[in-house]
């Protein structure tokens, strides 16, 4: 089994980290004693990941004009049966890094539909799973991570991924995800989701 966990805060172990290596560990702990598991863990502390230009260039020529960190993600996308998504909730959407890496996924997008000849394996079965926090307690807006829904959709349908569903806590600046047990359980509770779905495939 192949995970990749894409950490989409600009900021090093804090709350959405917390969560996305939560759910790793619980995979870690359902998947079956003869299946081995390979995580690949890339922050976006680390990547160097240039906006997309709308050059069109991908529309004429398979792949993106630029070379930086997307090239691993591109293959990364591929390559994995599980992808977890993470990111602060930044002005009701997902962090610019983060965004950054999903405008970049108009490379595979035009590699399908422009060029009909996908940089993505369009047979191979990926389940994904976004993980976001956010300031302001769900309790005072259920809605808060609307923004994020459209965005995240189209993503995981770019990478020919299917969307499992979202982990969401919000509250975070008042009380961290490693307090919140009840935030724990969830992530722990979708790694075993997502181990079944895995093996089911
Ligand atoms: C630029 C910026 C924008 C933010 N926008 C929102 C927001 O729209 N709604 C909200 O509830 N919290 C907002 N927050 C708070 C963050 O969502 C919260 O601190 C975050 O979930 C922490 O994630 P992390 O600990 O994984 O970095 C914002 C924080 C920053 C720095």
């Amino acid at each position: 089994m192949k995970v990749l966990a894409i950490l989409g805060s600009p900021i090093r172990k804090r709350n959405s980290e917390t969560l996305s290596k939560k759910v790793i560990e619980s995979i870690e702990n359902h998947i079956s004693t003869d299946e081995s598991i390979e995580v690949d863990f890339v922050s976006v502390q680390n990547l160097k990941v240039s906006p997309c230009v709308a050059c069109d260039r991908c529309t004429r020529i398979k792949g993106c004009v630029f070379q930086d960190d997307m090239t691993h993600l591109y293959k990364a996308f591929n390559d994995s049966d599980i992808i977890l998504f993470s990111s602060p909730l930044y002005f009701n959407s997902v962090s610019a890094q983060a965004k950054a890496i999903i405008d970049r996924c108009q490379a595979i997008f035009s590699s399908k539909y422009a060029l009909k000849d996908p940089m993505i394996d369009r047979n191979r079965k990926r389940i994904g799973l976004f993980i976001s926090t956010a300031g302001v307690d769900m309790k005072d807006d259920p809605e808060l991570f609307k923004g994020t829904l459209p965005v995240m959709d189209l993503f995981f349908r770019a990478i020919n991924t299917e969307y499992l569903g979202n982990l969401f806590v919000g509250n975070v600046d008042r009380v961290k995800v490693v307090d919140n047990p009840e935030a724990l359980a969830s992530a722990e509770e979708w790694g075993r989701i997502l181990t079944n779905k895995y093996s089911l495939r």
